[in-house]
């Protein structure tokens, strides 16, 4: 959203929270008999037309924005679409707020480390307990129905200053977080197989964004509301499309939002795919809203639409129903007086929006038995383990020599020396969309304290360390200690919205404390990191004195407790970097502003993200170590055919360097063609050692060889599972064939090409490989 939020808009806030009251039931009392809107016999579509054909065109463009005014002659109040909910109930947006009564919600680790966790079932429960906390500030009026979370824009460039909101950088796993985190958010129990999507209950609304190529904030003089971005067709639909696909089509979330940049020339808030992909291809079940003036953006920023009314106009045709913001209420009016649009597209967005209104049961009081919930459903106990959960499951132990830990100290009350700028860490391990109260903070120091005593130094002011001030109390404090736990990283003073990074450093006068505690200690010092995008620390990655390094992302309100719970053995790490790690040289050899994802030989640009970067890595995506360890089998079938006929599958050449390919190289993989064949991967997990733990099985198809433009491997399933020290498990994945051996080609086209394909699984120590053949019959 925008730091910059006029005035005007504030004054409306103001107003509209000094009578939000209770839970809101626009048809009470004899609203049922006297219109038709509020009639629930008919289809949410009849009524939704009902009530906009009884509205004025200056009744209608007032609703144009998510602070809508409602028709008091019509008994519709006003309602704000605003609110936030990225980790956690958030006073981000005009239609939540906290009082003093309910001064805060659960605030869950920032989603970049939730992430790490790859646990679906995890990401979905956090998103059960989120909108429990939002039904219940809901019924006492703190706030609205619909939450414009998740962010499912993939970490493109490591610089970006939005990575803590995302789920990472591979696509199918921002596009499996995507479904599980909308699921939890909106479905209503028992009602998640109803015939008519458009009757579907809502718990809550969701909402997957900023639709698309949105990973530009602000570097090097280029910000998000001038920026350009130049995509190809495959990247698109390979890259930037995939998660918000299957956050509409399996997670049937109910709003998408357009983002401020351009792409391609056109400002994705004016460009007719909202409705040509999103609402007729993928099939949206909802309504499709603008970021924070964005459609002001369209004139002002892009100069696209030479007027307000023009840019309004344009959104509207192309299938935008919402502005968050004034530009569509102040400007639609005239741009219907000057036939820049028909009176009938702002009925279409108003139907609509009013649709998700009555699946919420905001006309009809809610479905399901949310009424009940309250003030005390809020910060419970076990919303707050859950946020404790969260951060132990997506904390990653990047490093751990001689198994340094977890710690076992012969002493029952060893000495600790607690370091370092986020030593007492408490709103850094919020990051953004937050809230100004967490319930508590559970900070590292305070946690760690638990366990002995301790000697505290920050070392450094902040995070970027202006001087060396404070190295000196750092140094006293880590010698005689019997370990030195080191907290070091970054927060949202260098990666945040509108601020993304200018290297991939640590602040320097952080490398100077590390390198001062590390010589001056006497017992082993563990580097804690907080980050959300990867820094270069090969310096002390390969340095015998740093024997353990742990990545906790920005943890959350409880992230102290779940730092001291994984470094004393309390919890057996098993969480995975979502992104790669590059090496610092990496941004000197491409421009944040370049959108390709495919290296670039001719300019020098390597590629990016697992997918297509073959360079050094700090740390790879996917890579994670634990306590124990784990050995891997796997069985897969050597060869899968797909008869053509059946499948009435189309053949498509493949650009390869080598010409070996049968006569039918690949197939189109479209809907039609029928192409659900499974294929069926078992991979047997044993843990070979001590400690209890879970382990996330990472599952890779790689294509055949030598075929132009293809990723280096992709990743096509993933499952976490829990394993007792010296068991065995199996974990099943059934593929789809067609779909996780595809490539996309340069027209955007899915194709499963024909030859030997392989099969990777794991990414850290242990990694195992298998080769599968596809053939298609009944050439001819
Ligand atoms: C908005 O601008 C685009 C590009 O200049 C133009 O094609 C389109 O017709 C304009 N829309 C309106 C409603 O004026
Ligand atoms: C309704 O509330 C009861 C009591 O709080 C709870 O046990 C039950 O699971 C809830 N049912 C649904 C469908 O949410
Ligand atoms: C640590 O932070 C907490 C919460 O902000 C604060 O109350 C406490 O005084 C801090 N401890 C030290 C030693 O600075
Ligand atoms: C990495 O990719 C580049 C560009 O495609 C290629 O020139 C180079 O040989 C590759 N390097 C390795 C080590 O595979
Ligand atoms: C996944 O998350 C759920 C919910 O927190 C938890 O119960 C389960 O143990 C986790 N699975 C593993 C293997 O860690
Ligand atoms: C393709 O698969 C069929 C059925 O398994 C087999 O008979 C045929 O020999 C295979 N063709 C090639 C070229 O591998």
């Amino acid at each position: 959203m925008a730091s910059f939020q006029v005035l005007f808009a504030f004054l409306l806030v103001l107003f509209v929270y000094s009578d939000v009251e209770a839970e809101t039931i626009v048809c009470n009392g004899d609203m049922p008999s006297k219109f038709p809107f509020c009639d629930r016999s008919l289809l949410h579509r009849f009524r939704a037309v009902d009530l906009v054909s009884r509205m004025t065109l200056e009744e209608k463009v007032a609703q144009l924005g998510d602070c809508a005014a409602g028709v008091p002659r019509l008994n519709l109040p006003h309602y704000n679409w605003w609110s936030e909910a990225l980790h956690g109930v958030s006073d981000v947006g005009r239609g939540t707020h906290f009082d003093a009564m309910t001064p805060s919600a659960t605030s869950f680790p920032t989603v970049i480390l939730t992430a790490a966790s790859f646990n679906e079932t995890l990401w979905k429960q956090i998103g059960v307990v989120v909108s429990d906390e939002a039904r219940a500030m809901h019924n006492v009026g703190l706030s609205g129905l619909t939450f414009w979370s998740p962010n499912v824009n993939p970490v493109r460039d490591p610089r970006w200053g939005r990575i803590t909101e995302t789920p990472g950088e591979d696509p199918f796993v921002i596009g499996k977080y995507a479904v599980n985190y909308v699921r939890g958010l909106q479905d209503v129990e028992g009602y998640t197989n109803i015939a008519d999507p458009n009757g579907r209950p809502l718990k809550v609304g969701a909402c997957c964004k900023h639709y698309a190529a949105y990973d530009v904030d602000k570097w090097n003089g280029v910000d998000r509301l001038h920026f350009d971005a130049q995509v190809t067709q495959r990247d698109m639909v390979e890259t930037f499309l995939y998660p918000f696909e299957m956050c509409v089509k399996e997670g049937d979330v109910v709003s998408v939002m357009c983002s401020y940049n351009k792409v391609n020339g056109i400002p994705t808030c004016a460009d007719p795919s909202l409705n040509s992909i999103v609402r007729e291809q993928w099939g949206l079940h909802g309504y499709i809203v603008a970021d924070c003036d964005a459609i002001d953006t369209i004139v002002t920023g892009h100069h696209y639409n030479n007027s307000f009314p023009a840019a309004v106009a344009q959104s509207l045709m192309a299938g935008l129903d919402l502005d968050c913001g004034i530009t569509s209420p102040q400007n639609a009016l005239e741009a219907v007086q000057k036939g820049l649009v028909q009176e009938a597209k702002i009925d279409e967005a108003l139907q609509n929006l009013y649709v998700v209104l009555m699946r919420l049961g905001w006309f009809d009081g809610s479905y399901g038995n949310y009424s009940s919930l309250g003030r005390s459903d809020v910060c419970k106990p076990e919303a707050i383990e859950l946020a404790a959960e969260a951060a132990r499951q997506g904390i990653v132990l990047l490093k751990n020599d001689k198994y340094t830990l977890p710690f076992n100290f012969i002493s029952k009350k060893p000495t600790l020396a607690v370091l370092g700028p986020h030593a007492n860490a408490t709103y850094a391990m919020i990051g953004n969309y937050a809230l100004k109260n967490p319930c508590r903070f559970s900070t590292p120091l305070g946690a760690l304290g638990k366990y002995g005593t301790v000697k505290y130094a920050p070392g450094c002011l902040d995070v970027k360390c202006p001087n060396i001030d404070g190295i000196a109390a750092a140094v006293e404090a880590t010698k005689g200690a019997d370990a030195t736990v080191l907290l070091v990283g970054l927060d949202l003073s260098i990666e945040a919205e509108e601020l993304d990074r200018a290297d991939l450093k640590l602040p320097i006068n952080q490398g100077t404390l590390i390198d001062s505690v590390v010589s001056a200690s006497t017992g082993p010092v563990v580097l804690v990191i907080m980050s959300a995008g990867g820094i270069d620390i090969s310096a002390f990655k390969n340095n015998p004195k740093v024997p353990a390094i742990v990545w906790v992302g920005y943890p959350g309100a409880e992230g102290g407790q779940a730092i001291a719970d994984v470094l004393f053995g309390h919890y057996n790490p098993g969480g995975r970097l979502p992104v790669t790690w590059y090496p610092t040289e990496y941004t000197s050899l491409l421009p944040m502003t370049s959108m390709q994802l495919r290296s670039n030989p001719e300019l020098g640009y390597p590629g990016r993200t697992y997918k297509f970067y073959n360079g050094t890595t700090i740390y790879p995506f996917g890579y994670g170590l634990s306590y124990t360890k784990f050995k891997y089998t796997i069985s897969a079938p050597k060869s899968v055919s797909y008869d053509l006929e059946r499948l009435r599958g189309i053949c498509k050449p493949i650009e390869s360097s080598i010409k070996l390919f049968p006569e039918c190289q690949s197939i189109l993989v479209r809907k039609y063609s029928k192409c659900d064949q499974k294929v069926t991967i078992v991979v047997g997990v044993i843990n070979t050692r001590k400690m209890d733990g879970s382990h996330v099985v990472l599952l890779y198809s790689v294509p055949p060889s030598d075929i132009i433009g293809a990723p280096i491997k992709r990743l096509v399933g993933f499952q976490r599972v829990f394993i007792k020290s010296g068991k065995y498990v199996q974990v099943r994945f059934d593929l789809n064939g067609c779909k996780s051996f595809s490539i996309i080609d340069k027209d955007g086209n899915e194709l499963l090409p024909a030859g030997e394909h392989s099969l990777v699984v794991g990414d850290g120590y242990e990694k195992i490989s298998t080769k599968i053949s596809f053939n298609f019959t009944n050439i001819n």
